[in-house]
């Protein structure tokens, strides 16, 4: 019993932090151009995280690039720059992509 409430516990507190930064994404309005596992307008997460794996730089060029948009990476359509999410937001969903598996 008390078991099962502290494995419980461990999975609540492992999964709070993922569960809160798609909130932040979707508050974002990012889901309205991404989804974590297949290409909308975006490309997914999931596959941005492939393309950076290992890459140190990547959470600040990509919290960089959120706030400012851009294009070329991906295919011919841009981002547009996303000027309502603060760099320490920025931060944290960049963080958040960057460890989609
Ligand atoms: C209007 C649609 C749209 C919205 C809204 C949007 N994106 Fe994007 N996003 C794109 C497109 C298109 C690309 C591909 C750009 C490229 O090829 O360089 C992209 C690329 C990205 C990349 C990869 C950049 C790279 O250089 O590899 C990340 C990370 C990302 N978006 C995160 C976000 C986050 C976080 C938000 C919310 C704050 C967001 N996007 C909102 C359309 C959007």
């Amino acid at each position: 019993m008390k078991r099962a409430f502290l494995i419980m516990a461990a999975i609540t507190t492992l999964a709070a932090p993922a569960m809160a930064d798609e909130a932040l994404a979707k508050s974002k309005n990012c889901m309205a151009c991404h989804a974590v596992d297949k290409k909308l307008v975006g490309p997914s997460y999931k596959d941005v995280a492939k393309k950076y794996a290992g890459d140190a730089k990547a959470v600040d060029a990509l919290a960089a690039k959120i706030i400012k948009g851009g294009s070329g990476v991906w295919g011919a359509i841009p981002m547009p720059a996303n000027t309502q999410v603060s760099e320490a937001d920025a931060k944290k969903l960049s963080a958040w992509v960057l460890s989609q598996k």
